[in-house]
Parts: C-alpha cells; structure tokens; sequence
C-alpha cells in the first residue's frame, strides 16, 4: 500500500523526461503484439466454430437420414415435424425444409425455422429408401446454418481479450515504468542535481548511491565510479594549476581581451600594489593600469594573442596603485578556442632595471677612470688660462696709478675661464652621477663634441688621429644626454683601444652624423684596427664577451641597451680596407619615447 502511494507520489517523477516516452513506447509495442495475438486467437476460434457447423451438418446427415427415409416413407407427417423441429433447435441451425420427392402437383413439404437469402451454410441430404433391393429416392433434406452465433462469439472474445490486455499492458507499463525509475532514472536525477551544483574547486565527499548494493557492481556502479574518478582527476587539474597560481612566483592573472582582469595571484597584486578588495571591485582594468605611451604596445599585444593565441614576452610598466610606475616583463596566452579569457604571466623587472642601472653606472665610471689624464688636462686649460690672466691683470692693477682699462678684460676672461672650468666639472660630475634617466631634446653633433674633447689626450697618448663629419641641420633627438653620451665614449675608447693593438698603419677614427635611411639619426664610430672577429662578429654584443685583459666586456651589451632603450638600433661592420664601423640609428623627436627605457641610471 505505501508503495502505490509513495509511486503515485512520485508519478510526476515517472512520467516527466524518458518516463513518458518510455511509457509511451511500452503500451504501443505491447498494444501492437496483444493485436496481433488477438487476431490469431479469434481467426482460431472462428475456424474452430465453422468447422463446428460442418460437423454438424455431417451428424445431422448420418443421424436423420435413416428416421426421415422411415416417416417420408410412411408419410407420417406429425413424426417428420417432429424431426425438422429436432434438427432446427441444434445450434446455428435457421432453417430446415424436408420436401417429398414424388412427381404429383402438392408434395409434401414440412419446414421450420425461417429462411434466409443468402444463407452462409446451405446443405441439401437426399433422403433415399432401400425398396426391394434398390434405393428409391423419396425426398430432399434442406438445411440451412447461420454465423450469427459464430461472429457474436467473436465479438465477445474480442472485447474481453481486448479490455483485459489493455489493462494488463497498462498495469505491466506502469511497473516498468517503476522498476526502471526505481532502478535507474531516480539515481540519473540524483547525479544530475549533484553535477549541477558540482564545484570542483572545493573538496566534494564522492557520489553515493541511495540504494542497497547490488552483489556484483552494475552499469550504475560503473558510471558513479567513473563519475568520481573524472572528479578526482578535475580536482588534481584545479589544484595543480591553482599551485601554480598561488606559488606567487611570478605575477598572474586572468582576464578578458578587453583588459578586465578577472582573477590575480598575490604576487601580481603586490607588484602593482593593489589588494583583493580592488580586484573584487573591478578596479583592475589594463588600460588604467598602463602608462599611455605602453598602450600602442598593449594594442599590438593583443592582436598577436587574437592572430597567434599568444603572446610573446615584452617589457612594458605598469602604474601601481600609488601613481609610482613598475617595469614588468609580460607575456600570456588565450585559454579557451575563442580567446574570451585570457593568462598573462607578468615579472617585476625593479630589480633587473636596478642591477642594470648599477652596471651602466659602473661602466660609466670605469671610462670616466681610464679618461683622468683626459679630464685633468680639460681641466686644466682653462685654469692655467686663468691663472695667466690673472696674474697680468694684477700686473696691470699694481701699476701706479692701477690701470683698469686693460685689468678688466683680462678680469672677464678669468671669469669666462673660471665658468668654462666649472662647466667642464659639472658635467663630469653629471657624467659619473647615479641620475635617474631624463629625456630631453637634444642636438645630437653637440652631445658628440662635447664628449670627444674628453678623449683627445687618450687619442693623441695612442697617436690616433680623429676626424669628425657631422651633417648639419640634423633633426633633434630625445634622449638622455649622459647616456648617448656614454655609448659614444665606449665606441670611441673601443676604438683608441683595438687601434693601439696594431702597431704598424695609421690609427685614424672617424666619426660622423647625418641622417638615416630610415627617419632619423644615424651615427658611425669608424676605425683601422684590428676589425671585428670572422666568427659570429655579433657576439661582441654579448655581456662578458672581451678580448682584452683589464676589459670586463660590458661596454656594448650596455651601449646596445641604450640605444634600444631610445628605440634605435646599433650594430658593427667591417671597414675598408680594416678596422671595424659601429653603427647607431636613433628615431628623432616624441617616436624615441615610445620605447622601452630603464627605469634609473
Ligand atoms: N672597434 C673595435 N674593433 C675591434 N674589436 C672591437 C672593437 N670594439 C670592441 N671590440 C671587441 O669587442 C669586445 C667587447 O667590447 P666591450 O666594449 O663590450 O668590452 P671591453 O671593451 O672588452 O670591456 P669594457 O667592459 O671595459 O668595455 C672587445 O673586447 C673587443 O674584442
Ligand atoms: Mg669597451
């Protein structure tokens, strides 16, 4: 009794997605084989009721042929009626006619019943009698059957074979329907609900079924198994890859294309300076947190994660939280087909900017070091310069009377001559200063000059003889000053310093400006020196790459950092007939500061 009603409870259950159609599936088939069935047994039956009347007929023949031949021949009429009437009330029998076969006008005729048009079964038994040895025929037995009986028998069978199998069928669906649900449908429902609010991200207890278990594991078993098993797996993955996240080794995060960032790791949000609160509020967004002259950059970025699916390293900045900017290394890729989310791998470049910065400095000062006599002597010009004029103009002033007519000239020049000494210590002192970087705009043949007069005592103690051809009228260049000015001194020292290996030759260096092929600034080092080497001539670029032995080789891993970092390009060739020419290209005015640069020098 509780289970009709807990299974009339659950009929919505049942009957709702392949319960239905189950259940609609199983009345039909069962209908059609219980028709099918059904007809077989009703054309049985219908062959065994007309074969039941032609057996009849047969008795009826062999039973009355002998008592009917008796009264025709008497011509008892009352026992031949009695007989017809016999005859008529044995079963689907309608009519009976037993008619004398004698030639006169009004023979005998006795029937009963009544008679039919077209009657389905009509027999006529000759009624003979043996007279003195021979048969004489004395009448004719008609008898006519009906299906009346027969179809209505039919039609009784049909209905009750038809009503008790439809409710048997509908009974027997019903229970189908049950056991399977029971069985099978109830626990899909079950793993549905549970896949539905699955989370694979926290720990889940593994899907039971809510049944007794069967003694050997069914298809169910199987498919919870591997249901658990497939969860296992997803959790493994999540956990593996939230590792990775969560490592904080290197700044993550996860965002759409249009630059909203979604989910970050600790290490990214320390590295702009943001807490989870802002990313919760969505104050994360790519385009805020990038300095505008990186977003040209990020555009390109992002076509290229479109185009390839990702996107290789580049160096950009990024505003932290408190206006400050960061240098990062970035580089990502889409996750999905689409490229609806996005992982960019982001690492904080402060300490290699400030490690760069300390070995450039440290270059800087290496030169400014092998340049004393250099400097000394630069120096030193204007001071003696100096102490000359002051000496004749306190000459002229201890003249009686003092003649200052001819004192303050001379007193003028020992200022000119004191501001030109002090000039040349500022910028020594600017061009040994640890300064952050400044890009200024700058007339690059004045930047040249000014460093050369530094090196002409180091040029004429190697007998190298130095010619310049500066283009006039060149473009301006923004840059920073002391840094160009460093790679020009580190080519030119290259240079003095490859020469005075060869000891026969002229040592000649030249340096010259003009205007690039491309739109800007080109500027050659060139000298008759040794040349570069055959072998890979570029790695004289790389860091530690020397030759000499008090060299550190830094010089041009630097200069190329620079002139990179001004969005230029340098490079050596050979030169004619030996020697080597190093090569700088740099972009004119606003385009150079759209390049990468080191955050401090
Ligand atoms: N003008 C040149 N001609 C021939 N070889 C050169 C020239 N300039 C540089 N090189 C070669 O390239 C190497 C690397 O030069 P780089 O300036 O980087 O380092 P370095 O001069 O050896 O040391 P430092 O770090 O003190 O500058 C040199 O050792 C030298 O072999
Ligand atoms: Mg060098």
């Amino acid at each position: 009794m509780r289970g009709a009603t807990t299974a009339w409870r659950s009929l919505p259950d049942l009957l709702g997605g392949i319960g239905w159609r189950l259940l609609v599936r199983v009345l039909f088939f069962s209908s059609v084989i219980t028709l099918l069935l059904s007809l077989m047994e009703l054309y049985l039956d219908y062959r065994r009721d007309v074969g039941a009347i032609d057996q009849r007929m047969t008795e009826i023949d062999s039973g009355y042929r002998q008592s009917l031949g008796d009264g025709l021949w008497r011509m008892d009429e009352r026992q031949l009626r009695l007989q017809v009437e016999g005859i008529l009330r044995l079963p689907d029998i309608r009519y009976v006619e037993l008619r004398e076969a004698s030639g006169q006008a009004a023979p005998l005729v006795v029937t009963a019943g009544s008679r039919q048009a077209n009657p389905p079964v009509r027999r006529e038994f000759k009624i003979v009698y043996p007279n003195r040895g021979a048969e004489q025929l004395l009448g004719v037995l008609v008898v006519e059957a009906t299906y009346d009986r027969v179809y209505r028998r039919l039609l009784d069978t049909a209905a009750v074979i038809m009503v008790g199998q439809a409710i048997k069928t509908f009974i027997v669906s019903f229970f189908i329907l049950l056991i399977v649900h029971r069985l099978i449908t109830r626990h899909l429902t079950a793993m549905a609900r549970l896949l539905g609010k699955y989370d694979f991200r926290v720990s889940q207890v593994p899907l039971l079924l809510d049944r007794r278990p069967p003694r050997s594991g069914d298809e169910l078993d199987h498919l919870v198994e591997a249901f658990n098993q497939t969860c296992t797996r997803l959790q493994v993955a999540y956990a593996k890859e939230r590792r990775l996240v969560d490592s904080n080794i290197i700044g993550v995060l996860i965002g759409n294309p249009d630059g909203h960032v979604q989910e970050a790791n600790q290490a990214f949000l320390r590295i702009v300076g943001y807490d989870q609160a802002d990313l919760a509020a969505g104050r994360l967004r790519r385009l805020e947190l990038t300095p505008p002259e990186w977003h040209d950059r990020d555009d390109r970025a992002v076509v290229e994660m479109r185009t390839t699916g990702t996107v290789q390293p580049f160096e950009k900045e990024y505003f932290r939280k408190d206006g400050s900017r960061v240098p990062v290394l970035i580089g990502g890729a889409t996750l999905d087909e689409r490229g609806d989310a996005v992982v960019i791998f982001v690492l904080d470049l402060t300490e290699r900017k400030r490690a760069e910065a300390e070995l450039t400095h440290a270059n800087r000062v290496a030169t400014m070091g092998q340049l004393t006599a250099s400097i000394a002597h630069e120096v030193n010009n204007p001071i003696a310069a100096l102490l000359v004029n002051a000496e004749t103009a306190v000459r002229w002033l201890d003249r009686q009377p003092p003649n200052s007519e001819k004192a303050k000239p001379l007193i003028d020049r020992i200022v000119s001559d004191g501001k030109r000494a002090a000039d040349i210590v500022r910028r020594i002192r600017d061009f040994s200063k640890k300064a952050p970087m400044r890009k200024e705009d700058l007339e690059i043949n004045e930047a040249i000059l000014e460093i050369m007069r530094l090196t002409r005592v180091a040029a004429s103690e190697h007998s190298v003889s130095v010619k310049t051809r500066l283009s006039e009228g060149l473009p301006h260049i923004f840059g920073d000053r002391v840094q160009l000015q460093q790679v020009i001194l580190n080519l030119i020292m290259n240079a003095i310093e490859a020469m005075s290996e060869v000891s026969e030759g002229s040592h000649e260096l030249l340096i010259s400006s003009g205007k690039a092929d491309s739109d800007g600034v080109l500027i050659t080092v060139s000298d008759s020196g040794p040349g570069l080497p055959e072998v890979n001539p570029d790695r004289i670029f790389e860091a530690f790459y020397t030759t000499k032995s008090s060299g550190l080789g830094m010089g041009l891993s630097i200069c190329r950092s620079i002139v990179e970092a001004h969005g230029g390009r340098l490079w050596a060739t050979p030169n004619e007939p030996h020697g080597a020419v190093f090569c700088m290209t740099l972009p004119i005015g606003e385009k150079s500061i759209k390049s990468p640069e080191p955050s401090s020098v």
